[in-house]
């Protein structure tokens, strides 16, 4: 880390001098790593003209998930939901951030019943009465990324399984909500494990939220199960994804060997997700996306 004078130029790129930017900040995480707790590295912290610019990508990513909201229904096939993220995103100046992501062959994932995630759109893929279905939608709008998801449950769904919807949601209000400046991703995950145990369900271990804003994925990884410790300090200008993905079932999973990238229960379960991206701000947060 560079030392920088007080009068020297702010490491954000702000263009103010240091001790008129981030120099209180960088004295309170230091105060917080010097008591042991793991701190966030300056590339996490967002400016304000960053933020804004998440912002603007949120407001587009919300936008493509409301016209989805609209059209989805029984028996139509998922590349439909593609087709309309692809066409929304693009008609609203912005590019879908799954498409050749690492390879990743569509603009969405739409993942149904007991697929967790990463379910690729597909035209034989068509969808019935009584599905839950994860729509996820990522956003490049003028260089900025921002992640959300929701679910839909089309038609007759099995009371368990709309529990299973209507807690997950509740998990991520309220895992979202409990992010504050100082406090820590340790509290985020306790919200979010405490609402799925009570409720006897199970949260997916080996995938987590992520930092989000200038890249799709960035540090840090974020669990949502039981924290073993205090995880890392919340700083002002952090942005991360709040997802988790829950289990009506045993917490296991495995991917699809035929893909490479769809990811199933074990036991046959459903499983439900939602996501937000949301921001650390001076005396809170702010949702960014959903
Ligand atoms: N949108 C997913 C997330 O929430 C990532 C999907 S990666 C993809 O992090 F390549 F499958 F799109
Ligand atoms: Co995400």
């Amino acid at each position: 880390m560079t030392i920088l004078s007080r009068n020297d130029p702010c490491w954000c790129g702000s263009g103010k001098k240091y001790k008129k930017c981030h120099e209180a900040l960088d004295h309170m995480v230091e105060s917080y790593r010097l008591k042991g707790l793991l701190v966030p590295e300056r590339a996490m912290i967002k400016t304000k003209a960053q933020i804004d610019g998440i912002r603007e990508s949120g407001l587009r990513n919300v936008e493509v998930l409301d016209r989805v909201a609209e059209k989805i229904c029984i028996g139509m096939p998922t590349i439909e939901i593609d087709r309309i993220v692809y066409e929304t995103t693009k008609a609203l100046g912005g590019i879908p951030a799954p498409l050749n992501y690492e390879g990743y062959p569509k603009s969405v994932c739409t993942s149904v019943n007991d697929q967790v995630c990463h379910g690729i759109p597909d035209e034989d893929a068509i969808l019935e009465d009584g599905d839950i279905v994860n729509v996820d939608c990522s956003t490049i709008f003028n260089g900025y990324f921002s992640d959300s998801s929701r679910m839909f449950m089309l038609g007759d769904v099995d009371p368990a399984w709309r529990k299973l919807v209507e807690v997950t949601h509740d998990a991520v209000l309220k895992g979202a909500q409990a992010v504050k400046p100082w406090g820590t991703l340790a509290d985020v995950a306790r919200t979010v494990s405490g609402i799925a145990r009570a409720n006897g369900y199970s949260v997916v271990r080996e995938i987590g939220g992520h930092g989000v804003g200038i890249e799709f994925h960035e540090d840090p990884w974020i669990g949502y199960t039981e924290p073993e410790d205090e995880g890392m300090l919340l700083v002002p200008g952090m942005v991360f994804t709040v997802e988790p993905m829950i289990n009506l079932g045993g917490p296991e999973i495995f991917e699809d060997e035929d893909n490479g990238w769809t990811i199933y229960t074990e036991d046959g379960s459903p499983s439900a997700q939602w996501e937000v991206t949301v921001a650390v701000t001076e005396d809170g947060h702010e949702i960014l996306a959903w």
